[in-house]
């Protein structure tokens, strides 16, 4: 049996920890990686939204889970128009989160839990409450205020018709016009997300300055990575070109020829050097790591941001996006092995995160991929085939080579919160679509902590105020009591896995091969995934440990598959039916003489 490495106790609040993280330079390129999205984790106050000493109180939740660093949503002061994402000042933290003491306090407690820290830093655009941005409408056209932003006089007779034709990722023009200081309407400015986010302009010296001044600013206190929102969308033609065709949205073609690379501010040649800049200034600081938001179907411009000298690690969306499929999933992971390796970087593997449906919900139903443009709530969800699955992709994902994030909740097999009455959705993409678009609130409900109803533990005995999103009352069945120590339950799966994982050498970073499929009932190439089976090894690179690796293997087919023969079975995330392998089941293996020899 494994051993996990044993948890360290936490240290007193009185005894003076350092900043700094363990040493470990490599750390990111096997971690589990837990995304913690504040306002929905733990509310110490009671008053409906999580905050930060709520997160230290539950830091042991996240030791004992097995996780290696913590990735924040913003933290950041923020009029919240985009929960967080929205930021009017970089270098401090909300009042509703708590303060800069309390971040120090979550950094410093997590570390001396062995547990690294990443930040999110949204450098596209800001708040329209940001010092700059109040100081660019209050200095007027033509002002060096206003240059740090894309202002523009607009078209037609009087300046009434936007400068261009693009449109906001969230629906509606992406341009906004303002009233200036006499009082008459006056230039628009460039919003690619909602009007309260103005687009930063990456042309100006100083706006470029200013971000790296951010980074070394959270880098001193301590952080050990930075999560870079919307990282391609940075840049843009300095002409503001329209866009041509039905695209004016923005979403990137997928060809790669000259034409496609001219976008006008979707993934520019551009946006690079920015991130040559950062990594130099990350580079200063051991250990320190850059991880960019890039939502681009092109597997070699997308290879460009980790290449040496950029990011470390970049999100990986065709994987979250894909269908319940194995042929579909082995193309993916293929396409992200080849996209990898030849650069150096890690894999990193999500199943899903604040912006998609949760995975439980979408496995459940008819249509198993996920698609920014095509979210649909409308379809019927069986939310037992939905937990059965994603129990097996969670062990798929994390037997694959690389890193692992798991989206809070994840954990605990919650569902999507379909039913939230639209007086109280706060997704600013709900709104602009008049509710065409659910949004995301459904995957940003407060976690279900403890007890049989709403508000679940997240608020303590005697709040004031309620979640700020409802939870359903059916959450009673998944709460991290009601799962806690129970051997069939979406938590103590996740912290086998998670200690497995982290225990054996094999996993995480390092090399990984196809095995055929068990049955042999591929198709002519033999190869895993043709049958509905994907089956692979794992080795440590270094023939660490005892050498004798893991073996994965994922049923995605309609009927029962075979193991390998002389199978120990380290973990299963469905029990095996007459030492079967079910529908919809994973197993980690451990292989008579070595995993290529089953
Ligand atoms: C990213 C974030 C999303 C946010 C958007 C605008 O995609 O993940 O939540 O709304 O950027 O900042």
């Amino acid at each position: 049996m494994l051993e996990a490495r044993p948890v360290p106790t936490p240290s007193p609040a009185s005894s003076p920890v350092s900043l700094a993280a363990p040493p470990d330079p490599a750390w990111w390129r096997g971690a589990a990686i837990y995304q913690l999205y504040v306002r929905s984790f733990a509310d110490s106050d009671g008053d409906g939204t999580g905050d930060l000493p709520g997160v230290l109180a539950r830091l042991p939740y996240l030791a004992e889970l097995g996780i290696d660093a913590i990735w924040f949503n913003p933290w950041y002061p923020s009029p919240m128009s985009d929960a967080g994402y929205d930021i009017a000042d970089y270098r401090d933290i909300d009042p509703v989160f708590g303060t800069l003491a309390d971040a120090d306090a979550v950094i410093s407690e997590a570390h001396a839990l062995g547990i690294r820290i990443i930040i999110d830093i949204v450098p596209n655009h800001g708040s329209d409450q940001h010092q700059w941005f109040r100081e660019a409408l209050a200095a007027g056209p033509g002002s060096a205020a206003r240059t740090r932003f894309h202002f523009r006089n607009g078209l037609g007779r009087s300046g009434e018709l936007p400068p261009n034709n693009w449109q906001s990722i969230f629906g509606g023009p992406a341009w906004t016009r303002v009233t200036e200081a006499d009082g008459r309407p006056g230039q628009w400015y460039l919003h690619l997300f909602a009007p309260e986010q103005p687009d930063f302009n990456w042309a100006s010296p100083e706006v470029r300055a200013e971000f790296e001044d951010v980074l070394r600013f959270w880098f001193e206190r301590g952080a050990d990575g930075i999560r870079i929102d919307s990282a391609a969308l940075l840049t843009k033609d300095p002409a503001l070109s329209d866009i041509d065709g039905p695209d004016a949205a923005g979403s990137r073609p997928s060809g790669s020829g000259p034409a496609e690379r001219a976008h006008p501010y979707q993934d520019r040649d551009d946006v690079h050097e920015i991130y040559r800049s950062w990594r130099a200034v990350a580079d200063a600081y051991p250990g320190r790591v850059l991880i960019g938001e890039i939502w681009l179907p092109d597997a070699a411009r997308l290879a460009r941001y980790v290449s040496p000298g950029e990011l470390h690690a970049v999100f990986n969306f065709p994987y979250l996006t894909c269908a319940w499929d194995a042929a579909r999933l082995r193309e993916v992971i293929d396409g992200t092995l080849a996209l990898h390796t030849p650069v150096g970087a890690p894999p990193t593997w999500v199943l899903s995160n604040h912006d998609v449906d949760r995975i439980v919900s979408r496995y459940g139903r008819s249509k198993t991929s996920f698609s920014l443009q095509a979210r649909d709530h409308s379809q019927p969800v069986d939310l037992a085939l939905g937990t059965r699955r994603a129990r097996a992709a969670a062990l798929l994902t994390m037997a694959l080579p690389g890193s692992v994030y798991v989206y809070q909740g994840e954990e605990l097999g919650l569902w999507e919160v379909e039913d939230i009455p639209a007086e109280l959705r706060q997704d600013p993409i709900w709104h602009r679509t008049s509710g065409r678009d659910p949004g995301r609130d459904g995957s940003r409900v407060p976690l279900p902590w403890a007890g049989p109803e709403p508000p679940f533990g997240f608020s303590p005995p005697g709040a004031t105020g309620r979640p700020w999103l409802p939870q359903p009352a059916g959450w009673r069945e998944v709460t991290v009591e009601r799962e806690a120590g129970d051997p069939g339950s979406m938590l103590e799966l996740y912290r086998r896995a998670l200690r497995i994982r982290r225990a054996e050498p094999a996993l995480g970073d390092g090399p990984m091969s196809w095995r055929p499929d068990p049955d042999g009932a591929s198709g002519a190439s033999g190869a895993s995934g043709a049958s509905g089976v994907l089956a692979f090894d794992r080795r440590a690179a270094d023939g660490g440990g005892d050498g004798a690796g893991v073996s994965c293997v994922a049923n995605l087919s309609g009927g029962p598959v075979s193991l390998p023969a002389g199978a120990e079975v380290l973990l299963a995330s469905s029990p095996l039916d007459g030492g079967l392998l079910p529908p919809d089941t994973t197993a980690w293996l451990r292989v008579q003489g070595g995993p290529a020899a089953g």
